[in-house]
């Protein structure tokens, strides 16, 4: 049961990634690589957003009036409870579904509101899905290569090129040519980060990437994820439940409260970067794990009295 829900979920992210390739408007060739700085774009205004489910039928208010800020460049953490909401803000924002209320800017641009309530999905906002949506019917390359092909920005040959180059930045030089199926999750989940980031996305949205792994991919996943960081500067808005997780990666951790999902609570982590795993030993990493975690046990409690149940 749990294998076809995953299955399942693949598929639509494999449709959702297709139709985000096709859909969005030609890129800026010379901006398409991971050694450009995008500080000064990719900030989201959150305004007092709500989502009702189906407010005719089962009713379910997953989103009310909630509100954050991302600066450009930054990377917000997002951590809650199961259930309480996170998915359906990264949805509304990637374009997936419509809200109910309220309004989300990306760099002074209205994605939705109330003139528009379902944001256009667009490769200017890419998500990485959960259960991973990689073509397993083509190579890592040929994944990589597959947006900038379809909207016929880069020559397919170029295209394979480029996505060789960034591949290989990430540490993948040696796997471009084998299938998805062929290499460790790990490893996949960073070749979807660079299938990403070949769209020069000014927003990365990441829905628990890292969940279904073991400790120690999870620490080689979150250096190279920092390293990509360090290098692009790409805004990432990412939802985790793991907390050590949330401050290593984050600027700022916003904790949202049971459904309806609203801003609780943002913690700063003023932490220098680059950041290495001996940060995670520091008096100063301990504070916010502290900070952070008194929060999210509130609402855990909230939530589990309330019996919320995840949807992934
Ligand atoms: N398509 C839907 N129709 C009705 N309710 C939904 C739908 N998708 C999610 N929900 C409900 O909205 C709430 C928030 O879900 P979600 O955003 O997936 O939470 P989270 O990602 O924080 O675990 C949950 O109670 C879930 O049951
Ligand atoms: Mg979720």
């Amino acid at each position: 049961m749990h294998c076809k829900v995953a299955e399942f979920t693949a598929h639509a992210g494999y449709q959702q990634v297709k139709t985000l390739m096709n859909m969005t408007p030609p890129l800026r060739d010379e901006r398409a690589t991971m050694n450009t700085s995008t500080t000064q774009r990719g900030a989201l205004s959150i305004r007092n957003v709500t989502k009702i489910y189906d407010p005719e039928g089962v009713n379910v208010m997953a989103v009310d009036n909630c509100s954050m800020e991302i600066a450009a460049g930054e990377v917000c953490m997002i951590v809650g409870p199961s259930g309480c909401g996170k998915t359906t803000l990264l949805n509304a924002i990637a374009g997936f579904h419509s809200i109910t209320h309220g309004e989300i800017f990306l760099d002074d641009a209205l994605l939705c509101g109330p003139s528009k309530p379902k944001a256009e999905q667009a490769a200017e906002r890419m998500v990485v899905f959960q259960h991973g949506a990689l073509f397993p019917w083509k190579t890592l390359a040929e994944n990589v290569a597959y947006g900038p092909t379809v909207q016929k920005t880069l020559r397919k040959k170029q295209a394979l090129e480029k996505a060789r180059d960034m591949l290989s930045e990430s540490g993948l030089g040696n796997v471009v040519d084998k299938y998805p199926g062929e290499v460790s999750s790990g490893m996949a989940r960073r070749a979807e980060i660079v299938r990403a980031l070949i769209n020069d996305p000014k927003v990365l949205l990441l829905d628990e990437p890292y969940r279904a792994m073991d400790a120690l991919t999870k620490s080689i996943m979150h250096e190279s994820l920092l390293e990509t960081y360090d290098r692009t500067k790409v805004t990432i808005f990412f939802i985790t439940h793991d907390l050590e997780e949330a401050i290593f990666l984050g600027d700022k951790v916003h904790v949202v409260t049971t459904r309806p999902c609203q801003l609780k609570k943002t913690v700063s982590v003023d932490i220098p970067r680059p950041r290495s795993y001996e940060t995670q030993s520091s008096e100063q990493f301990r504070l916010l794990m502290d900070e952070v975690n008194e929060a999210v046990h509130e609402e855990a409690i909230k939530a589990f009295q309330a019996g919320e149940r995840e949807m992934a």
